[in-house]
């Protein structure tokens, strides 16, 4: 996948405001967090969504599906001519869940189908990451029309659902089978989305 360079603008002139801000910064409403932290917040959340083990399935309209590392040496297209089709669960051709089946047994063996405990699938094309630079996610991420209608609250609020049902997002972070997993935690990534949020989701330029 394409890394684009984020050019980390810390930005010396960006009014800090008086209070120290901290990881309790992230209870706090909007406009709370200073513009630089809401950017040092995106950072790590950009690592993060252009990461493989969640980009691979927030692909664009092609609807297929990526594969990246054990082996391979970059990202190509999922094997087998797997083709999620505009349905994004491949019911035009073979469904995902004939191969990975819905299950919320622990991933081990290389390989193997990832499962999780909701139907695989990939992620709607309004919501494609692959291919897409760190400031174009940023941007659509930020907004409700482009994100399922979601304010930063939201998008923890979804974090948390999808993890509850041990699904797509904690999978990224426990992929198992000798895949690597996504950067950082769940629970950093919700506070830094959090902190993000209280900023007003600033966007790199
Ligand atoms: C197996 C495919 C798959 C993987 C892997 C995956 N997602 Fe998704 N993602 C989905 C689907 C499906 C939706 C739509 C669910 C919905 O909107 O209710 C979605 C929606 C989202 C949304 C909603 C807002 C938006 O604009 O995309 C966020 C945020 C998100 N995923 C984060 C992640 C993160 C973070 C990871 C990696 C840790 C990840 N996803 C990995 C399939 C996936
Ligand atoms: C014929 C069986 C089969 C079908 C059908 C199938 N997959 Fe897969 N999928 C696999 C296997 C096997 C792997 C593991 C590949 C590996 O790691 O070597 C995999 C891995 C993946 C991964 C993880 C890639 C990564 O690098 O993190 C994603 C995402 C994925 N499939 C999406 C889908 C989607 C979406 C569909 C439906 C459109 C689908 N797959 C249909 C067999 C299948």
């Amino acid at each position: 996948m394409q890394k684009p360079t984020f050019h980390a603008v810390l930005v010396a002139g960006a009014a800090l405001l008086p209070l120290a801000v901290s990881m309790a910064a992230a209870q706090q409403s909007p406009g709370t967090v200073s513009k630089a932290d809401g950017l040092a917040a995106w950072k790590r959340i950009e690592a993060v969504v252009t990461h493989p083990r969640c980009a691979n399935c927030h692909v664009g309209t092609d609807n297929i599906p990526m594969w990246t590392g054990l082996g391979f040496s970059k990202n190509r297209p999922h094997g087998m001519n797997v083709q999620a089709g505009t349905s994004r669960i491949g019911a035009e051709s073979i469904a995902c869940s004939t191969c990975h089946m819905k299950s919320t047994a622990p991933n081990t063996v290389p390989h193997a189908a990832p499962h999780v405990g909701l139907d695989w699938q990939l992620a709607p094309v309004g919501f494609q990451w692959f291919g897409r630079t760190p400031a174009q996610i940023c941007v659509q991420l930020s907004d409700p029309k482009r994100n399922g209608g979601r304010d930063a609250a939201g998008l923890v609020k979804h974090l948390r659902e999808d993890a509850a049902h041990k699904g797509f997002v904690q999978w990224g972070w426990q992929p198992g089978g000798g895949r690597e997993p996504a950067p950082g935690s769940l629970d950093a990534h919700i506070k830094d989305v959090q902190v993000w949020g209280a900023a007003g989701m600033p966007c790199p330029d």
